[in-house]
């Protein structure tokens, strides 16, 4: 990808990106880059700026390697309460935890990509489009097993939100079928996108 895409911002996601290939494992690392690709090719598709879209789906899981305790401190940096379910297992702070250091540590101060950061392992209700689309974008970057040529196609027509809708219908099921917990944030974006 052409830095000239990157609007400005390529230094910045140059420095996130060096720092994530630093810290994560391989793989790790290749599904950011991934994410950070489906989100910029999202933004583009659906008329929002696609480097603010690739900066923070490069950051999104830049924390994950971390300890928990690592994990649960940079999180309640962000001054919200940590929810029963995060509580139960610390490393679903991740995406609080990434916002948190993208902000302090890289002097980021978009709000709308802080907020596509915190909350792309649940999704939030009312969350901004650039948050749609990093969601969105962690689900179905070509790594998942699931992202077959059909269910890729089955995805092409759809709007935003309804883009959104689908594929969080689809993790909630999987969840419920492999008998996990489904966060109550992540019900409440379903109903709230059922209900448009
Ligand atoms: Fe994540
Ligand atoms: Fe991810």
């Amino acid at each position: 990808m052409d830095t000239e895409d990157f609007n400005g911002s390529s230094a910045l996601i140059a420095r996130v990106k060096d720092y994530a290939k630093a810290v994560l494992t391989k793989e790790r690392y290749e599904h950011l880059v991934r994410v950070a690709e489906t989100a910029f090719r999202l933004c583009k598709k659906y008329g929002l700026d696609a480097s603010r879209g690739y900066l923070a789906a490069i950051a999104h899981d830049m924390c994950k390697d971390m300890s928990d305790e690592k994990i649960a401190a940079l999180a309640r940096e962000d001054g919200k309460a940590i929810t029963p379910l995060e509580a139960q297992k610390l490393s679903l702070l991740h995406g609080r935890a990434a916002a948190v250091m993208l902000r302090v540590d890289f002097g980021v101060t978009d709000n709308d990509i802080l907020q596509a950061v915190a909350v792309h392992t649940f999704g939030e209700e009312g969350m901004c489009s650039l948050s749609k689309v990093v969601y969105v974008a962690d689900k179905i970057e070509p790594g998942r097993p699931q992202m077959t040529k059909a269910y890729s196609a089955s995805l092409e027509s759809l709007s935003l939100d309804e883009l959104v809708e689908k594929v969080l219908a689809d993790g909630i099921a999987y969840l419920k079928k492999k008998g996990c917990a489904v966060a109550p944030e992540s019900e409440r974006l379903l109903r709230s996108l059922n209900c448009r």
